[in-house]
C-alpha cells in the first residue's frame, strides 16, 4: 500500500509509521506533505530518503498548489493519505476524490473536544479544564467537516492524576503511536468495513 503522510510540525507520528515493526513490509511511505516547510518532519522524512513538498493554496515559490498535489498524488499511485498532525483544512475537491482514503489523527476522544482551533495543546487544556478523567486518541475518515468523519478506532487513557495539560498529551501521545499504525494496518489488510454508517475493524486471522 503506497502511503502519503501530511504533517504540519514535529512528526513523532510520521516516524511511529516509519518505525513500525507491524507495517514492515505492508505499506511504504511515498511521500511526505506539509503546510510548513520549515517543520522537523520534514527532517524525518530526509533522513528516510522519503520526497517530501510543501503545499500552499495560493501560488507561491517553493510550494505545490493543491491541484498540483493532486496530480502528483495520482501519478505516484497513492492508495492512503495520513493526516499525522497536518493542520490545514484539506480542500473539499481532495477530500471527495479521497474519500474514504483519508484518515486523520487526533488527540481527544471524538466527537469530544474536536473541530476548528481543537489541536495539539489547545485540546489537551480542554481536557484538562473539562475536568474530564479519560482522554484518549481517535482515527477518523476525514470529510468536508473538521473531525467529523466516521471513527475507524479509539483508544482511551486514564488521567485521573494528570496534574496538567502536558501530562495528558504525553500520555495520549503514546497511544496516538499505536493506534495509527494498527488502524493502517487494518486497511492495508482490507479488514475496515462500512456497515450502516458505522466502521468495524475485522480481527486479524493471523
Ligand atoms: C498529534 O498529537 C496529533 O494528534 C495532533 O497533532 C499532533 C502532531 O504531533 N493533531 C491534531 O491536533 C489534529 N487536530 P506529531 O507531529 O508529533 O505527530
Amino acid at each position: 500500500m503506497r502511503l502519503c503522510v501530511f504533517v504540519s510540525g514535529r512528526g513523532s507520528n510520521l516516524q511511529a509509521i516509519l518505525e513500525s515493526e507491524l507495517l514492515k513490509g505492508k505499506v511504504r511511505v511515498e511521500l511526505v506533505v506539509s503546510d510548513k516547510p520549515e517543520c522537523k518532519a520534514f527532517e524525518i522524512a530526509q533522513k528516510h530518503k522519503i520526497n517530501y513538498v510543501s503545499v500552499r493554496e495560493i501560488e507561491k515559490s517553493g510550494f505545490v498548489t493543491y491541484d498540483q498535489l493532486r496530480a502528483r498524488l495520482e501519478k505516484e499511485e497513492i492508495d492512503l493519505i495520513i493526516l499525522a498532525g497536518f493542520l490545514k483544512k484539506i480542500p473539499e475537491q481532495m477530500s471527495k476524490r479521497y474519500e474514504g482514503k483519508i484518515i486523520n489523527i487526533h488527540p481527544a476522544l471524538l466527537p469530544f473536544f474536536g473541530g476548528q482551533g481543537m489541536y495539539g495543546m489547545n485540546v489537551h487544556t480542554a481536557v484538562f479544564n473539562s475536568g474530564m478523567k479519560i482522554s484518549g486518541a481517535t482515527v477518523h475518515f476525514v470529510n468536508t467537516e473538521y473531525d467529523r468523519g466516521m471513527i475507524i478506532a479509539q483508544k482511551a487513557a486514564d488521567i485521573s492524576d494528570a496534574a496538567s495539560p502536558e501530562e495528558i498529551a504525553e500520555k495520549v501521545l503514546k497511544i496516538e503511536h499505536t493506534l495509527l499504525p494498527e488502524v493502517i494496518h487494518s486497511m492495508a489488510d482490507n479488514r475496515v468495513q462500512i456497515v450502516n454508517n458505522r466502521v468495524y475493524i475485522i480481527k486479524n486471522s493471523n
